[in-house]
């Protein structure tokens, strides 16, 4: 997947990693249709600002719409919340798998077509180490990421036959401030130099499709997909 020429679409692009993704591919050449619930909250000029929720089924139909030029789908977009799966609130639990999985799912389907027309073009997924580990406080989130996992691979083999590349991401601690706020709030000291800059993130996403990888890692994915083979392991764990 060439990034300079291509038009993306990056969800949740208002601010955190999303905002990065939409400042790079611009950098890289990209026309860049910026995602967000509230569209009024993208500030980078230059990007097609689009309102998104990917919960609500009529705006994930109007996007596919308006961005019907679309050949990369970057689904950035996550409810991060949800505490524990014991403990938290249902309803906390519910919003984080209809955002993280259903959500992401509507809108792979309502976009497939665009990208077939398109000439196939790529998919990201956004997981995260959380989908391969568990995550004391943020239980229904790591959860949510598994399945967003199972998603990405079943998703990649339905898609392969119309040339679409469906590719996952996978990081660990990214510095954006809902990490920052989590950590505060758990009492969690984050290891040091185990922060990736979400440029710096970003820059390796965009290589990895460059490159035409399907799972695309930073170090401590890395780490969590080897441990993968022994005993379920917690997050975050030694760097
Ligand atoms: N930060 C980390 O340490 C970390 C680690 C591994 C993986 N990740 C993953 O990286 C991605 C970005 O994380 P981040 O730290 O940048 O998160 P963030 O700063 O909390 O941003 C989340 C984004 O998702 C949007 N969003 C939430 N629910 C949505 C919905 N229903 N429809 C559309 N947009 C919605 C938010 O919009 P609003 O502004 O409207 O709320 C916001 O733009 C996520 O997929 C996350 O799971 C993060």
């Amino acid at each position: 997947m060439q990034i300079n020429g291509a038009t993306a679409l990056v969800t949740g692009a208002n601010r955190g990693l999303g905002r990065s993704f939409a400042v790079e591919l611009l950098r890289r050449g990209a026309t860049v249709y910026a995602a967000a619930r509230r569209p009024e909250l993208v500030d980078i000029p230059g990007v097609r600002a689009v309102r998104l929720d990917i919960t609500d089924a009529a705006q994930v139909d109007a996007a596919a719409e308006i961005a019907g030029d679309v050949d990369l789908l970057i689904n950035n977009a996550a409810d991060t919340a949800g505490g524990n799966l014991i403990t938290g609130d249902p309803r906390a639990i519910r919003s984080v798998m209809d955002t993280n999985y259903h959500g992401t799912l509507a809108v792979i389907r309502a976009f497939a077509p665009v990208l077939a027309r398109n000439g196939g073009g790529a998919i990201l997924n956004v997981l995260s180490a959380a989908a391969w580990t568990t995550v004391d406080g943020n239980a229904a989130y790591a959860a949510s990421k598994s399945a967003e996992w199972g998603l990405t691979n079943n998703v990649r083999m339905e898609l392969a036959g119309q040339g679409t590349h469906v590719a996952a991401l996978i990081p660990g601690l990214i510095g954006t401030q809902t990490l920052f706020d989590f950590a505060e709030q758990q009492g969690i000291e984050l290891p040091e130099g185990a922060v990736i800059d979400p440029a710096d993130l970003v820059s390796v996403a965009l290589d990895g499709l460059e490159a035409g990888e399907v799972e695309i890692f930073d170090s401590l994915g890395r780490k969590a997909k080897e441990y993968l083979s022994g005993p379920p392991t917690s997050f975050p764990f030694a760097v």
